[in-house]
């Protein structure tokens, strides 16, 4: 059986013997081309050549190339859906057309010697049925009955068999091959027949030969080009599936040994989330290598995404995190030969360090989605992104409101952009680390005078340096030490406790439903920050508007000890506390 190798390097040396020069892989992300984000098919870095200009290496061209696609990103999980994928193409820059196209896709895909060795009778072929922009391929049509029997060659119309990348660009009627995954064979279809095997992806698209003749521009085909060229496409993945006879891409050699120990170590498997995971996995190494790190931007974006939306299916199945490096480890073995970029170390420790960062938020994040809580929130605190929040809802039936969610979030990015952020009140002007030490521990001193006072406690101005903090708050008499006692004994409960610090941004009008606390007599902008520290109970020990910063977690703190309880001025007392 040809492994994955075999299969990619055939074909390269099947091009090359007819002249064909072999181009390395471009990388994923375009060059000079800031319209799109990520190459989606090799005929993308080749735009300028389609279109008339002269490739140093001639007119006859080959490459396996990288592609990412992830307009489909809900099917993954599927027998044949994938975010990353490898695009073997040949490429005639006016130099040969159909006839040749076709012969040598039907001879790389069946002969047993120079090809895959595919069985003919599980091809089925399809060809442009014909419209306003282009005559019914029919020399197609005349030249696949030459190779496979004309009822597994059907006509079918632009939908399906014109191609093109865009709204501008080369583009032109094709034919594409499909292939029978089935293992007794589905034999002779009916038109009606063979759609509905298609559907059941008992049929996998293996291959795509577009005769680009034709020229699109803002979306609509506006004639032909000064060249005649031939722009072929076969999924690497699919191929290797119908090779090496399986009906998913997922049992491949690619995936067989990331596969086996998912289902392995996960305590609570399922086949669509592992699947999901390991394409995920490898799409997110791919991207990494190519010099993308996670962000809240464009291509960023889509590479934190993934990785997160990897995490929360990791989770749901109980995969160990840990054993994540494992699945990084096997597609370093798998494609060490031909992209070593992917076992770069600097590929593991952008994916651990957006790991460790989304892991901190997760449970919490999760359970604060259980409560019902804005997703805008868990976007800016919790780091989940939209999409997969709206995978959750949808889940439990439950639709977002994207509109509001979009709103929101712009809200917040113009704020972030006018830095506006220096405009959230009560910021610290010194952050050296036992300032910020001091700066939590107010907060949870303010909480315990509330729990050992009463609610009615506000806090009426406060004061920190690196050596003590100091709180004013409202009280009509001294406390005594009783009670001081009993509030330095909470604020010390609540550091043993090991509680997580959460900074979270959001329209004043929710952190004001929150009830978090307010500084007296401060104007607060319309997008906030509030600090909120809660318990294993998920209770709130402490919300507050805040510009911070804070320590992550309680734990940091050390020991509080309060120094002095004194009058400050009528009705309002004052504190004075360290951190040892
Ligand atoms: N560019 C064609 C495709 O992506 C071959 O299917």
């Amino acid at each position: 059986m040809l492994t994955s190798s075999e299969i990619r390097s055939r074909f390269l040396e099947f091009f090359k013997k007819r002249g064909h020069a072999i181009l390395p892989s471009a990388s994923l992300v375009p060059e000079n081309d800031p319209s799109v984000l990520f190459n989606t098919a090799g005929m993308q870095p080749l735009v300028p050549y389609l279109m008339g200009q002269q490739h140093p290496l001639g007119t006859r061209l080959a490459n396996a190339q990288k592609c990412v696609r992830t307009q489909d990103i809900e099917e993954v999980g599927d027998n044949t859906h994938d975010t990353f994928f490898e695009m073997l193409g040949n490429w005639s820059l006016g130099d040969y057309f159909k006839e040749d196209a076709i012969k040598w896709s039907y001879e790389f895909l069946t002969s047993e010697d120079k090809g895959l060795g595919l069985d003919p009778a599980r091809l089925y072929v399809t060809v442009f049925e014909g419209d306003e922009n282009a005559p019914r391929d029919t020399e197609a049509f005349d030249i696949w009955k030459k190779y496979i029997p004309e009822n597994r060659i059907y006509y079918f119309g632009a939908k399906s068999n014109w191609w093109s990348v865009g709204e501008n660009g080369p583009c032109g009627p094709d034919t594409e091959m499909f292939y029978d995954l089935t293992e007794e064979g589905l034999g002779d279809l009916t038109e009606e027949e063979y759609m509905k095997a298609d559907e059941e992806q008992k049929l996998v698209e293996i291959w795509n030969d577009v005769f680009m003749e034709y020229e699109k521009k803002d979306g609509k085909v506006i004639g032909k080009l000064a060249q005649k060229n031939v722009d072929t496409g076969s999924g690497l993945e699919r191929v290797i599936a119908a090779v090496q006879k399986k009906d998913n891409i997922f049992d491949t050699d690619l995936f067989a040994n990331t596969m086996e120990m998912l289902r392995e170590v996960s305590l609570n498997y399922n086949e669509r989330s592992g699947r999901i995971v390991a394409d995920h996995m490898r799409t997110a190494m791919f991207l990494v290598a190519d010099g993308v790190v996670p962000s809240n931007k464009d291509r960023g974006y889509i590479l934190r995404r993934l990785i997160r939306r990897a995490l929360m299916q990791a989770k749901k199945i109980d995969f160990p995190m840990d054993h994540l490096k494992m699945i990084q480890e096997n597609f370093n073995d798998v494609y060490e030969d031909i992209y070593p970029d992917i076992g770069n170390p600097k590929v593991l420790s952008v994916i651990e360090e957006e790991k460790n960062k989304f892991l901190k938020t997760l449970d919490a994040g999760l359970k604060e989605f259980e409560k019902g809580t804005d997703p805008f929130i868990l976007a800016t605190t919790f780091g989940f992104p939209i999409e997969v929040t709206e995978e959750l809802a949808a889940e439990k039936g439950i639709k977002i409101d994207r509109a509001d969610f979009d709103a929101k979030m712009k809200a917040h990015q113009d704020l972030s952009r006018s830095g506006a952020e220096q405009k959230f009140k009560g910021g610290l002007a010194n952050t050296n680390e036992m300032t910020v030490k001091l700066h939590t521990a107010h907060h949870l001193l303010l909480a315990a005078l509330q729990e050992v006072l009463g609610k009615q406690v506000k806090q009426r101005g406060s004061n920190i340096t690196e050596e003590r903090l100091r709180i004013d708050f409202n009280f009509d008499r001294k406390v005594t030490p009783q009670e001081l006692e009993k509030i330095s004994t909470l604020v010390n409960s609540w550091i043993a406790e090991k509680l997580p610090v959460v900074r979270r941004e959001m329209p004043r009008e929710e952190a004001e439903k929150l009830g978090a606390e307010m500084e007296f007599g401060a104007k607060y902008p319309d997008m906030v920050s509030v600090y909120t520290i809660q318990n294993s109970n998920d209770e709130y020990v402490s919300k507050e508007f805040c510009g911070g910063p804070h320590v992550t977690n309680t734990a940091d703190l050390g020991h509080f000890e309060i120094q002095k309880e004194e009058a400050s001025s009528a009705g309002v007392r004052r504190i004075k506390a360290k951190l040892n």
